[in-house]
């Protein structure tokens, strides 16, 4: 592998996978050798070939024969890592993990990750989120959303992950409505790079239509930078 990141969000729910997925597809038609993994999905079922956000992104980024490796550890409930393997009495499986990294690293030239929630997302105990992009050698992309309330968000996910030492590409803003009249959505874009002291790599548009990986991928196209992503990317390696 030569390249890859780590997507984190600034909360569960603000568009890591649509991103993810719309990033992977548009690498695979550029003809790049594309790899994807979710480590941990909660939240699914236990029995299906792929759960949820792996399915999408195997489909996203055309995986046929290495599914396998895609989602090498989850749970039922959805819950929080470290949360629902209490639960289940089942701890997070490293060794599983690491396999799925090595054959994907040793297999594609590329590989997105996506993690469950947002950063500081606890996976075992003193071991969150961070912990794990750290392990795996990954630059993080953080997804934000529009919204009043984003700063916040966005600079402490920034802060946390600079305090871990993880390098950071950039921020993807998910649902953005550029017709908007409100003032906090209008300015955030701007603000959040001065916070943070980070690009915004792209501002993927508010669309009704997500559910088909070629709809995704078309509305990621609209709002997303993909050459300075690629650009950053590689700065990070
Ligand atoms: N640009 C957008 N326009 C409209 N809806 C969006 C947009 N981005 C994300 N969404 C919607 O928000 C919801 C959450 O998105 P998504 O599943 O990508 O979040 P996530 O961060 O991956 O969540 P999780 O923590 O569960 O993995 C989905 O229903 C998705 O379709
Ligand atoms: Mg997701």
């Amino acid at each position: 592998m030569r390249r890859g990141f780590f997507v984190t969000g600034t909360d569960t729910g603000v568009g890591k996978t649509i991103v993810a997925v719309g990033i992977a597809r548009l690498l695979y038609e550029r003809g790049i050798k594309v790899g994807v993994m979710k480590p941990i999905e909660t939240g699914c079922e236990l029995e299906a070939e792929l759960p949820h956000d792996g399915k999408l992104l195997a489909e996203a980024a055309r995986i046929e024969g290495d599914r396998k490796w895609v989602v090498p550890c989850r749970y039922a409930e959805p819950l929080a890592p470290l949360v629902a393997a209490r639960r289940e009495t089942r701890p997070v499986d490293f060794d599983a993990i690491q396999k799925s990294w090595a054959y994907l690293t040793g297999n594609y030239e590329f590989v997105i990750v996506e993690g469950a929630g947002g950063i500081s997302v606890p996976i075992r105990e003193n071991y969150t989120m961070a912990d794990l992009a750290l392990e795996l050698g990954l630059p993080i992309l953080i997804v934000s959303r529009p919204q009043l309330g984003t700063l916040n968000h966005t600079y402490l996910t920034a802060h946390y992950a600079r305090s871990k030492g993880l390098k950071i590409i950039g921020i993807v803003i998910s649902g953005f409505n550029s017709q908007t009249t409100d003032v906090a959505e209008q300015t955030n874009p701007e603000m959040l790079e001065e916070l943070c002291q980070l690009p915004v790599l792209g501002k993927v548009p508010l669309t009704a239509q997500l559910e088909t990986v070629e709809q995704i991928a078309e509305t990621v196209q609209k709002g997303v930078y993909i050459e300075s992503i690629i650009e950053r990317c590689d700065d990070c390696f």
